[in-house]
C-alpha cells in the first residue's frame, strides 16, 4: 500500500548540461514505472533547468537542503517558498553530510522540516548512525533521537508528505550497503518509533527509504524487506543506466 520511491541525490556533481542530459534519460527510462514515484536532486543552480525536463512527467524534482526563513539576510541559503517556486517537489533535509560538514542538527533539522511542508514540499528527513555509533551498540538509541527531534515540529495535517531515509553513514559512498537484515531491523524500529511520535496510522503510512551504496545489484533484495519503501541513491544516481535500473527493481 505504500508507493516506492526512488530518489537520486546528486550531491556536489553536475554542470547545468549534465543536469539536464542526465534528467532527460531519467524521464525517458521511468516512463513506464507507474507503480512507483521517482525524484531526483540536482544541485540549486541546475533546478530551474531540471524542472523544465521533468515537467509533466512522473519524476518529481528534490532540492538538497532548504533554509526555514522565507527570505532576509541570510547569505548563500535558499528558502522553501523560492524552492517551491523553482517546482520543488521535494528538500532532502539533515542528509549525514550536512550534520557532518556543516553543522546540521537536530533542531535545525526540524525547522526546516516545518518550513518545507508549509510550503508544500515532502521532506526527505534522513537518519543514520556512523561506524562508532553501530560498533558501540546504540544504533537504536542515535535512530530515536534523530526522529524525535527531526520531527517535534511536523503538523499532524502534514504527516502525509514526511519521507523518512535511513542511511548508515558508514554505508554512504563507501560501497559498504547494509544487508537486508540491518536495513530491515533499522527501518521496522523507525516505524514503531513513528507510532509515537506522529500517530499509528502515519507510521503504516510513511514511506521509509534505505540509502548507503544502493546499488543495480543489491537493490532488488533490499526492495524484499517489507518496511523498505524505496531507496536514496548518491553515487549510482549520476548514472542514467545505473539508477534507472534501481527505479526498474523487481518488484
Ligand atoms: P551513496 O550515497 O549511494 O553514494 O552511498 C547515498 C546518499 O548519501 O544519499
Amino acid at each position: 500500500m505504500r508507493t516506492p520511491l526512488l530518489a537520486g541525490n546528486w550531491k556536489l556533481n553536475c554542470t547545468r548540461d549534465e543536469a539536464r542530459a542526465l534528467a532527460q534519460a531519467i524521464v525517458d527510462g521511468s516512463k513506464n514505472a507507474t507503480d512507483r514515484e521517482v525524484m531526483i536532486a540536482p544541485t540549486f543552480v541546475s533546478l530551474d533547468v531540471v524542472a523544465d525536463v521533468v515537467a509533466g512527467s512522473n519524476v518529481g524534482l528534490g532540492a538538497q537542503d532548504v533554509y526555514w526563513e522565507a527570505s532576509g539576510a541570510f547569505t548563500g541559503e535558499v528558502s522553501a517558498p523560492m524552492l517551491k517556486d523553482a517546482r520543488c517537489t521535494h528538500a532532502i533535509i539533515g542528509h549525514s553530510e550536512r550534520r557532518q560538514f556543516f553543522g546540521e542538527t537536530d533542531y535545525t533539522v526540524a525547522r526546516k522540516v516545518a518550513a518545507a511542508v508549509e510550503n508544500d514540499l515532502s521532506p526527505v528527513v534522513c537518519v543514520g548512525e556512523s561506524l562508532d555509533q553501530r560498533e558501540a551498540g546504540t544504533t537504536m538509541g542515535v535512530i530515536e533521537k534523530q526522529i524525535a527531534g527531526g520531527l517535534c515540529e511536523l503538523p499532524a495535517e502534514h504527516y502525509p508528505k514526511l519521507v523518512i531515509a535511513y542511511e548508515p553513514v558508514w554505508a554512504i559512498g563507501t560501497g559498504k550497503v547494509a544487508t537486508p537484515d540491518q536495513a530491515e531491523d533499522v527501518h521496522a524500529h523507525i516505524r514503531k518509533l513513528l507510532e509515537t511520535v506522529l500517530t499509528p496510522a502515519a507510521a503504516s503510512a510513511t514511506r521509509i527509504l534505505y540509502g548507503g551504496s544502493v546499488k543495480p545489484d543489491n537493490v532488488d533484495e533490499l526492495m524484499t524487506r517489507p518496511n523498505v519503501d524505496g531507496a536514496l541513491v548518491g553515487g549510482a544516481s549520476l548514472k542514467a543506466d545505473d539508477f534507472l535500473r534501481i527505479v526498474n527493481f523487481a518488484s
